[in-house]
């Protein structure tokens, strides 16, 4: 499933759109600089940071300098600040537009080409109309080969829109200005090493797949905790929610990882088929019944919040996937930040069927469990049952663990990493297509009116807890309980 990585054989230029934003700082730099001490951006690139921020050249490379020091080779990152340019502009003002193509023509010059020019769009969401806006005006868009738009391509950060019709909208946009080719949907789950896996290990495996529908599995468990609270980013999580930060996009990945159907190949549209198709299939059957939402203890205390905030940063929500393989399997999620363990995963829960020959002797109440490990600690485990040892006949369950870890070759990248990767060389199949971002949108826009046209409490759940309560009453009235 991961390719081979292929280094850009063209120089580039890449234009990061809110260079000294949150993203661009604790990800995208760092991945740039781990990728350049592999050698994976060829020597010809340059890196240009657009943000409002007062600053020169010099400026953002102090900054990038501070924040990825830490046990790196001073030349080694010297060298990586050589390629990094700053450019400052308000989004909606022509004037740094302009300077930016300026910019730009003196590195076709030096190169003696027109070389591919990546924007990416890492700026809170509500800039992107306008940034699109101005790279049509000024034509930056169409790259300097004069109307051929081959020379330019757009990576455009999550979340994409606030509900169906904003996503809709900005497609909208985004495909009167750029080709499908040139166009790349970012969501870094898709590219995390262990979410590749996952398709891999249901594929490539055949003692998985005779068992992967509803007779043999009870039900699906996700858990994506993180210990973190929002941290500085109030003002861009406030009024966004955890529903539309991570549930809209990381959490309905995972779940298509499960419930997709075996592509035909491992080729582009291949994988976005079915992972489209895996995502139109969601359902969730009532809002104000199957979903759960909550607000830890201290969010309004934290900087740039509103004091009478009603964002959720806990959610937890019942769903069904409306295929024959998957037809009345519930799919148990929840998502939460200011918890007690950090904790990614996702846990295929098989039927508990005790067998006659051990009926006397006790059985497990749970049995089989297969859990693919996002992060920390990425890996696999399976929980088997087994017999106990001693001279008695007696079951227990045990769990037999494969971890990233414990395998020194086995060397896990950030998702970033290839997420920047395939932008530069093309590949867009761990992109979001827009019909699976219209599916995904639909889902949780009918969440979200659910929540506004009825008074659904939003539970205050303590700091470094496992979320409110009545997230527990969600999967016990159903007689399972949380793993
Ligand atoms: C981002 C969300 O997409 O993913 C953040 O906006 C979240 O709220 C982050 O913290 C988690 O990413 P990762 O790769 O650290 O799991």
């Amino acid at each position: 499933m991961t390719q081979a990585f292929q280094i850009p054989s063209t120089a580039f230029v890449l234009i990061l759109f809110g260079a000294t934003g949150d993203l661009a700082q604790k990800k995208l730099f760092p991945a740039l600089f781990s990728m350049f001490k592999k050698g994976q951006l060829g020597k010809d690139f340059y890196i240009v940071g657009f943000s409002r921020r007062d600053l020169k050249d010099e400026g953002l490379r102090d900054i990038i300098h501070e924040k990825i020091m830490g046990g790196n080779k001073p030349q080694d990152l010297q060298n990586f600040l050589e390629h990094i340019y700053y450019q400052q502009g308000m989004f909606g003002e022509k004037e740094g537009y302009e300077q930016l193509i300026e910019r730009l023509n003196t590195f076709d010059k030096k190169m003696g080409a027109c070389i591919t020019r990546i924007f990416y769009l890492a700026t809170p969401p509500d800039n992107y109309l306008l940034i699109l806006r101005h790279l049509l005006e000024t034509k930056l868009s169409e790259g300097c080969g004069q109307g051929s738009s081959k020379w330019t391509r757009i990576a455009i950060e999550k979340p994409f829109g606030k509900d169906l019709e904003t996503a809709k909208m900005l497609d909208e946009k985004l495909s009167e200005i750029f080709e499908e080719r040139q166009i790349f949907r970012v969501d870094h789950y898709l590219a995390k090493e262990t979410v590749q896996n996952m398709i891999a290990f249901r594929f490539a495996n055949s003692i998985f797949e005779p068992v992967w529908h509803n007779e043999y599995i009870d039900h699906v468990q996700v858990t994506w905790a993180e210990k973190e609270g929002i941290g500085k980013r109030g003002k861009f999580f406030d009024g966004v929610g955890i529903l539309r930060d991570v549930a809209q996009n990381h959490l309905l990945q995972l779940l298509t990882t499960v419930t997709m159907e075996q592509p035909r190949s491992f080729e582009k549209e291949a994988i976005r088929d079915v992972r489209a198709k895996a995502i139109d299939a969601i359902e969730c059957v009532d809002p104000a019944i199957n979903a759960v939402r909550g607000q830890y203890a201290s969010y309004k205390a934290e900087k740039d919040i509103a004091e009478n905030s009603q964002t959720e940063t806990y959610i937890a929500m019942k769903l069904f996937v409306n295929t024959k393989r998957f037809q009345g399997v519930p799919f148990y999620i929840r998502a939460g930040k200011k918890m007690a363990k950090e904790k990614m995963e996702i846990s295929i829960v098989f039927k508990q069927t005790c067998h006659l020959l051990f009926k006397e002797y006790g059985c497990p109440e749970v049995g089989n469990i297969l859990t693919f490990r996002i992060q920390p600690d990425e890996g696999i485990h399976l929980r088997v049952i087994a017999k106990e040892p001693g001279s008695k006949l007696s079951l227990e369950t045990i769990d037999m663990k494969f971890s990233y870890n414990e395998h020194a070759e086995h060397t896990i990248s950030d998702a970033y990493e290839k997420i920047l990767l395939d932008i530069m060389s093309g590949d867009q199949m761990l992109f979001n297509r827009s019909d699976e971002l219209a599916s995904s949108w639909e889902l949780i826009t009918h969440i979200l009116e659910g929540w506004e046209n009825s008074t659904i409490p939003l539970y205050t759940y303590k700091d470094a807890s496992d979320g409110p309560n009545e997230a527990n009453a969600l999967i016990e009235k159903d007689g399972r309980h949380w793993i």
